[in-house]
């Protein structure tokens, strides 16, 4: 069946035909494409289009057209779109009835409702994932709040900070990735139905109640930006597309920490996986693999916007393109997002790995606040604690063996007390204002209001 063709005197080319196919992805919104349909359909009754029969027979042909496309297995179809299968299955069903269906409607305006209405339960799916991960995140970062570990910076030895600090690091950013999707999600709640194709419908539908039965929050105001807009699905892009790289740098660090170098962590053996050759391997490949899926989610945010640029307003062809890289972002994200949450809950975490990883260089920058209280300018004790540091490596001493004369030979400031200096957990816990580590109790009371 053809929606269209008497102006036409040849049907398509084979060739035009499967470019233009859409419906072996966008079958994924029959479930839409019916709830929108009825809606319509209503809508249809109110503005006098359909009598009362009419639309109680429409209604019951929806939905057995619903079931039909919802069964398991699935039909197999072969129609343009997920809209024109619909549109012979209810014919199949009601018959002539079914060909009143489109009246002043176009599947412009319907794909993109029901693509909105799909996005908008996507979204909230998702942030259920992600709330999960976020759970077991802040867990892991309660149990090991007292957990010395190496900061660091470049991937250098920086300073000594707790391991729930560097955990909580993550949280805090899934958890804005959270208010993305949500925003993500408000921002596709909103009904183009009754727009048409792009000039609006010619009969008196009540295009609040087609939202409101939809569950939509808005109408949008203009036919032509309700036809035309793929905003709220870049959005939605945009922000799988962060969350995906937030993803990545929480599973760069789980590769780096549970390598034998670090050691900081061990995978847990169901999160792990072997070497076809190498029997004593385990390696962290979820992690690695929920890294790689940053690409394809950039990728995805990349085509759309590149869809969308320099397309004349109201409806193009193009704009087709819109559902294939949100479906694949949703996908990767439902896969990626349990797996983090497994291999954060069972990773075993080495305190003494931590512990031993720990060197007196992690404690320059608090030699140097030692003399800002002895009342040096920092940018001097700076100089100092520098100078002390490169006299150790050079005589191979260790900074805690120096001995009280020996350091005034670099500034007079030293003093007894100066050994005081030479403790990781004091260090931490100076750095107690808010958002360090020393403040990690309150970061731990905020982070969990927000689950
Ligand atoms: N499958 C199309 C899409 O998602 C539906 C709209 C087709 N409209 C048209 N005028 N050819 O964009």
């Amino acid at each position: 069946m053809k929606l269209w063709g008497g102006r036409f005197s040849a049907p398509p080319a084979d060739a035009l035909d499967r470019l233009g196919k859409s419906v072996h992805f966008d079958r994924r919104l029959h479930a839409e494409e019916i709830r929108v349909n009825k809606a319509y359909a209503r809508a249809l009754a109110g503005a006098g289009v359909l009598d009362a029969g009419e639309l109680e027979r429409m209604l019951a042909g929806l939905d057995r057209v619903g079931a039909l496309l919802g069964a398991d297995p699935p039909p197999p179809l072969d129609d343009e779109d997920i809209h024109t299968a619909v549109e012979r299955l209810l014919f199949d069903e009601i018959g002539e009835l079914a060909r009143k269906l489109p009246t002043g409607r176009s599947r412009n305006d319907l794909s993109q409702t029901e693509f909105r209405l799909y996005l908008t339960s996507a979204t909230a799916s998702l942030v259920e994932a992600l709330d999960r991960l976020r759970t077991a995140l802040l867990a892991r970062a309660d149990e090991s709040a007292d957990v010395l570990v190496p900061g660091y910076t470049h991937l250098q030895r920086a300073q000594p900070v707790v391991f729930g600090h560097l955990l909580l690091s993550h949280f805090w950013a899934l958890t804005r990735d959270r208010e993305r999707l949500e925003a993500a999600g408000r921002r596709a709640s909103a009904s183009p139905m009754g727009a048409g194709a792009l000039a609006g419908n010619p009969y008196p539908v009540d295009r609040e109640a087609i939202a409101g039965e939809l569950g939509l929050a808005e109408v949008l105001d203009n036919s032509v930006d309700a036809v035309g807009t793929r905003d709220y699905a870049m959005e939605f892009l945009a922000a799988g597309a962060i969350l995906g790289v937030h993803l990545s740098r929480l599973a760069e660090d789980l590769v780096l920490w549970s390598s034998a170098e670090f050691g900081f962590v061990r995978l847990g053996d169901a999160w792990s996986t072997g070497s076809s050759l190498m029997p004593q391997k385990r390696n962290p490949d979820g992690c690695e693999l929920i890294r790689g899926k940053a690409g394809r989610l950039i990728g995805n945010l990349v085509a759309l916007l590149t869809v969308g640029k320099g397309l004349a307003s109201g409806y193009q062809r193009d704009l087709q393109e819109d559902k294939e890289p949100c479906f694949d972002t949703l996908d990767t994200l439902r896969l990626a997002l349990p797996v983090a949450e497994g291999t954060i809950g069972t990773m075993e975490v080495s305190e003494e790995r931590m512990r031993a990883a720990l060197s007196w260089d992690l404690l320059a920058t608090d030699l140097a606040e030692y003399l800002v209280a002895k009342g040096l300018p920092f940018r001097d004790a700076h100089r100092v604690a520098g100078e002390v540091f490169a006299y150790c490596e050079r005589k191979s001493v260790e900074p805690p063996d120096l001995d009280p004369g020996t350091l005034r030979g670099f500034s007079p400031a030293f003093d007894e007390d100066v050994k005081a200096v030479w403790d990781y957990r004091a260090s931490v816990a100076r750095r107690s204002v808010r958002g360090g580590p020393g403040d990690i109790r309150s970061q731990l009371e905020a982070a969990k209001r927000t689950l």
